[in-house]
């Protein structure tokens, strides 16, 4: 019996030693590692910020770390935000002009030694580029998450505002340890009662808690909460006492919540109220909210995500059609929020063409986290690449001082990220859904850096020092974008989901109530062809570009082709740059998709029992399901295409099952 016993030790302790990292990581702890150094580390003064900037500090790094002094200075270069780290003598400084670029200092160097840097050689300056770096949640009053897919919402409303989770404070450190300086707490499909006294207090304890992490509260507001909560007959942004509604709110709000941000307002879209409901204009609406919040310093971000009845023609043509002639009558505490391409969220679209035509109004990009058409939580999708894409792309248009033309991230002053973030124990859903939330913070801080570099600093600090696991996770997120692109439909084919929830195959559906619901409204595809002629002879979306980038969409031999279709309606046997039929080439496209999930979990087997086993398994299963959904994806998109146009499948390819 003791021997059988100890037989069991000895096997246990054992497989605990092959089995590498012992301990089971859940995710809780984000990029941001467990505690266990003991750097020491110098503060002046006792700002609460700089002491946790000290305390992060002495948590991630270890003893034998050089000490570290951390101090204001006045360095114009460095900006509010901007930090810069160096070596003085045997000490390590870092500096910022204010309290928060100290911390963002901070979190700067625990990233570089995190992943791989030496400490004693770190040399780090850098500005943000962009000055709003904002998560957008789509939280409900109700604890539900509109596209949210890691459970319920963070915020409980119920306890609010007396108790404080300590993971409201987990949060900011990890979004300030990314840049993210400001969070909408609440669903762009506003209730009224989100600006109500009781919830004003739950949000300014909300705001307590994150502001020394120099991360601000903002609302999203509906657009009739005069009428729901101030009992006045209407919304009209030119009426007197509707502006004076909005002034007394603003006022109330800002004596909770001093350096409050601003309104998020969702109007005149998919059934929200609007100004345009009175006859006034998108301009009016928001200049009204902007006048009550300007004496305070706040914000108003105005969503340009419309869709009316009004122009039938192209849902892609709206928002522009509506926002770019308003261009200059906005105030200039208004912000435009465009999402990054002209629809909605695809895995792949061209960039909005509202950027950079409205050179006399502040915008910003809004990006979904949130996976909400590229797999939800489960499927591993890393957008590193999909912001880069978007923020690096030219805009065609020149402006003075930037002849070479501008970059959508050029344009901006703020970018938005629609939160991937709930209860779930690691947050999103996934640990690779960390890295989207990762990435975007850290290319809202600057947009040229490297998808790729974010990948791999992002899986030194996720995983560990281990180089295999860097190189192998970080190869694996590369290419999983294309990879969903390529399974739910290549060269700019989109909305091709099943139903309103947007998980799974659907391009034949053409029932929904609107017509731009309908896939088939997007892929247009017959027994001749396939595709959306945005061009002259069809909508002419293209001349809402630029001139030299619409002259170069106008044809489709000098269109992307990875947009070719977004953009032409061609025939089947179209013959691409290598001589293949556009037939060929797509359905090739759909098999390699689903080659590459099936490598990507190959892959992935190489790492067990190089990352710890919970986390391990997690992912592993998730690559299981994407692999037979993949195959979901192909097999019934492609007996769906073949069924309009009688082709045979590519030569050596399986007729789908
Ligand atoms: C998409 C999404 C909606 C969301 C909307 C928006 O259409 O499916 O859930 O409300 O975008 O951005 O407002």
């Amino acid at each position: 019996m003791f021997r059988t016993l100890r037989r069991m030790a000895v096997g246990l302790l054992l497989a605990m030693a092959v089995a590498g990292p012992a301990h089971a990581d859940d995710g809780y702890r984000l990029w941001l590692g467990s505690a266990g150094g003991n750097a020491s580390v110098t503060v002046e003064g006792n700002s609460p910020t700089l002491i946790l900037a000290a305390d992060e500090l002495r948590r991630a790094l270890p003893a034998n770390t050089p000490p570290i002094r951390l101090a204001r200075v006045k360095d114009a270069g460095l900006g509010n935000e901007g930090y810069a780290v160096r070596r003085s003598g045997s000490t390590l400084v870092i500096n910022g002009q204010t309290d928060v670029a100290v911390l963002y200092g901070a979190f700067a160097l625990i990233r570089h030694v995190r992943s791989g840097g030496d400490p004693a050689q770190a040399s780090l300056r850098s500005t943000p580029r962009v000055a709003l770096r904002l998560l957008n949640h789509w939280d409900n009053l109700d604890g539900s998450v509109e596209r949210g897919y890691a459970g319920q919402s963070l915020w409980d409303w119920w306890t609010l505002p007396d108790y404080r989770d300590p993971r409201y404070t987990d949060y900011a450190r990890a979004n300030a340890s990314i840049g993210v300086n400001g969070t909408v707490l609440n669903n762009v499909n506003a209730k009224a009662e989100s600006l109500s006294a009781p919830y004003i207090a739950k949000a300014a304890a909300l705001a307590d808690v994150f502001r020394p992490w120099g991360i601000r509260v903002y609302l999203s507001a509906r657009f009739s909460a005069p009428i729901e909560l101030g009992g006045l007959k209407t919304a009209d942004p030119r009426d007197p006492a509707v502006a004076a509604w909005w002034q007394a709110k603003a006022d109330e709000i800002y004596r909770a919540i001093p350096d409050f941000g601003g309104f998020l307002v969702k109007a005149n879209s998919e059934g929200q109220p609007g100004p345009r409901d009175y006859g006034a204009s998108h301009a009016d609406g928001a200049n009204m909210l902007a006048a009550a919040v300007k004496p305070h310093g706040g914000v108003i971000l105005w969503r340009a995500f419309v869709y009316a009845d009004s122009d039938p023609t192209d849902r892609a043509k709206q928002a522009y059609a509506e926002f770019q002639p308003l261009d200059g009558q906005f105030a200039s505490n208004v912000i435009v929020q465009v999402k990054n391409g002209p629809i909605d969220f695809q895995p792949r679209e061209p960039v909005h063409p509202l950027f950079g035509a409205m050179p006399r109004t502040r915008l910003a990009a809004e990006f979904q986290i949130t996976k909400e058409y590229l797999g939800f939580a489960t499927h591993l999708a890393y957008l590193g690449p999909l912001f880069a894409e978007a923020l690096d792309t030219p805009t065609g248009h020149v402006t003075q001082g930037n002849e070479a033309g501008q970059t959508v991230a050029d344009t901006l002053t703020a970018v938005s990220g629609v939160s991937n973030i709930g209860r779930d124990r690691d947050w999103t859903g996934s640990t690779f859904n960390q890295a989207n939330w990762y990435a975007f913070g850290r290319l809202a801080w600057d947009p040229t850096l490297p998808a790729q570099a974010i990948a791999r600093e992002w899986a030194a600090q996720t995983f560990g020092p281990d180089a295999r696991v860097i190189d192998t996770a970080s190869a694996m997120m590369m290419r999983s974008r294309e990879a969903v692109v390529d399974y739910t439909g290549a060269f700019g084919l989109a909305h091709l989901f099943s139903s309103d929830h947007h998980y799974g195959p659907g391009p034949w559906i053409d029932d929904l109530k609107r017509p731009e619901w309908n896939p088939v409204y997007y892929h247009r595809a017959d027994r001749n062809g396939i595709g959306f002629d945005r061009t002259r002879t069809g909508s002419n979306a293209i001349a809402q570009y630029a001139p030299a980038i619409a002259a170069r969409l106008a044809r489709p031999e000098t269109t992307p082709p990875e947009l070719l279709l977004w953009f032409h309606h061609l025939p089947w046997e179209w013959r691409m740059a290598d001589g293949r039929t556009l037939w060929e080439a797509l359905a090739r496209r759909y098999d390699r998709g689903v080659a590459e999930v099936m490598a990507m979990r190959r892959d992935w087997a190489t790492l067990k029992g190089r990352v710890d086993p919970e986390r391990w398994a997690k992912a592993d299963t998730y690559l299981a399901i994407q692999t037979r959904e993949a195959k979901w994806w192909r097999d019934s998109s492609l007996a769906y295409w073949t069924s309009l146009n009688g082709l045979p499948l590519p030569q050596g390819m399986a007729a789908p099952e």
